[in-house]
């Protein structure tokens, strides 16, 4: 009997610590996902991946952590719509993402911003424990118009 087994190769899909070494592997891990699907390094493409995953990844480890719990990092590469999907998953399920009002004094509030900018379509997506943050990424064309409140799903 011959028994194929396919892997997919448009799905990256990763459990890292929930610890700052673990943000960082998840941005250096987008780089080399994305080298291997054409998009290089130094590409916009790449760059602005890496930027959302940072910054989905720095809020994943500090807000969303559960001592002892992993987070978990997919890339799904969507070629019928030439986009990037990006999930960011962890385990609390808690918490509300809220956009911060914050003062030019104050120093936080940045990454949700530079989700909402960057992405074309962001949001949250409940989970049995914990949640999904993810957001999608053009690779072709430019950023498109979108809501600044999560599209909720799930
Ligand atoms: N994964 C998450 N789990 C729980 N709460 C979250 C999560 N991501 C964001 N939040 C909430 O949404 C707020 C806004 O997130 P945002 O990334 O914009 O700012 P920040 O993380 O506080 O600061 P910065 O990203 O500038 O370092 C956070 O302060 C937090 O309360
Ligand atoms: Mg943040």
């Amino acid at each position: 009997m011959n028994l194929e087994i396919s892997t997919p190769t448009n799905e990256l899909s990763q459990r890292l610590s929930a610890t700052p070494r673990g943000a960082r592997l998840a941005r250096r891990l987008t780089a080399t996902q994305l080298a291997t699907w054409g998009y290089p390094h130094d590409s916009d493409a790449s760059h602005t991946a890496q930027l959302l995953v940072a910054e989905l990844a720095a809020n994943a480890v500090t807000h969303g952590r559960v001592p002892g719990r992993d987070f978990e990092l997919k890339l799904t590469l969507l070629p019928e719509k030439d986009t990037l999907r990006i999930e960011v998953s962890d385990t609390r399920g808690d918490r509300e993402l809220r956009f911060l009002d914050g003062g030019s004094e104050d120093e936080h509030g940045r990454g949700l911003v530079v989700v909402f900018v960057l992405s074309a379509r962001w949001g949250v997506a409940r989970r049995t424990v914990g949640k999904t943050v993810w957001a999608e990424l053009p690779l072709t064309s430019r950023r498109r118009p979108c809501p600044r409140r999560p599209v909720p799903e799930g």
